[in-house]
């Protein structure tokens, strides 16, 4: 019997069938790419941590009445989840201006905005996840008017949520980025992973990076920045 069907290979996880038809086997690895795959590089330690942190905050969401697609974690490094087809839109969500936001409006990095800012950017390595408004996404059929409407109330969400756990570990949830898929039911779940791979976080008094940006723009200490990022939730109050 072939128990290791590998379904798909993404730049940081594999995802292997089970004998559920609806459930697979997500597996966190340590690579660590940037600018769509152009910079590569090895974060020891950080599947084991992007896989426990994850679920950690998607049982938080849960528990807070946001859908998702967790099943149960099932080591260090691997989840099962629901299988659903992906939605290909990633969602961010931005609290204060960083990244490709500060770039693309010449807004210094830290800015507080007035209030919470939703982009959806398509899911397309080859054309490097370019940002869409919601007449693209309609217009080439990546989401319908109903699917959009739910994914921004999913996220704004999912935001004010994690706003409040991550401020509970001393740390900023600057921005994120989500995404979600569909059951076969046609419900919308949230999907993928919440990690410092996926999130920019700073610690709350001193103002330093302790997620992926450490990686993208070589600052050192990324290892621990992981670790202290899972350190802080962990300890940290659940609710
Ligand atoms: P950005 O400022 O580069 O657009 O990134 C916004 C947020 O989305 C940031 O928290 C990092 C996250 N992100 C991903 O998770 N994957 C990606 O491929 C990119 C570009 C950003």
């Amino acid at each position: 019997m072939a128990e290791e069907t590998l379904l798909y290979e993404g730049k940081a996880k594999k995802v292997f069938a089970t004998s559920d038809p609806g459930v697979v086997r997500v597996l966190y690895k340590d690579d660590a790419t940037a600018f769509n795959g152009e910079k590569r590089g090895t974060i020891v330690g950080k599947g084991a941590i992007n896989n426990q942190m994850s679920n950690l905050l998607f049982r938080y969401l849960e528990e807070h009445g946001v859908p998702t697609h967790f099943v149960e974690e099932v080591s260090e490094r691997e989840t099962l989840v629901r299988k659903v087809e992906i939605i290909p839109l990633e969602v961010v969500v931005r609290n204060l201006a960083a990244g490709s936001f500060s770039k693309r409006f010449g807004i210094e990095e830290g800015t507080v905005l007035e209030r919470p800012l939703v982009e959806f950017y398509y899911k397309n390595d080859a054309l490097g996840d370019p940002l869409v408004t919601d007449d693209h996404a309609l217009i080439l059929h990546l989401a319908t008017e109903k699917d959009l409407a739910e994914l921004r109330r999913l996220a704004l969400a999912v935001n004010d949520l994690l706003i409040q756990r991550f401020r509970e570990a001393g740390l900023i949830l600057v921005d994120f980025k989500l995404e979600f898929g569909r059951l076969p039911s046609g419900e919308l779940v949230l999907a993928d992973e919440i990690s410092p791979d996926t999130c920019r976080l700073w610690d709350e008094r001193t103002r330093e990076k302790l997620d992926k940006d450490r990686f993208r723009r070589d600052l050192g200490g990324v290892e621990e920045a992981y670790q202290e990022v899972w350190a802080r939730l962990k300890g940290g109050v659940a609710r």
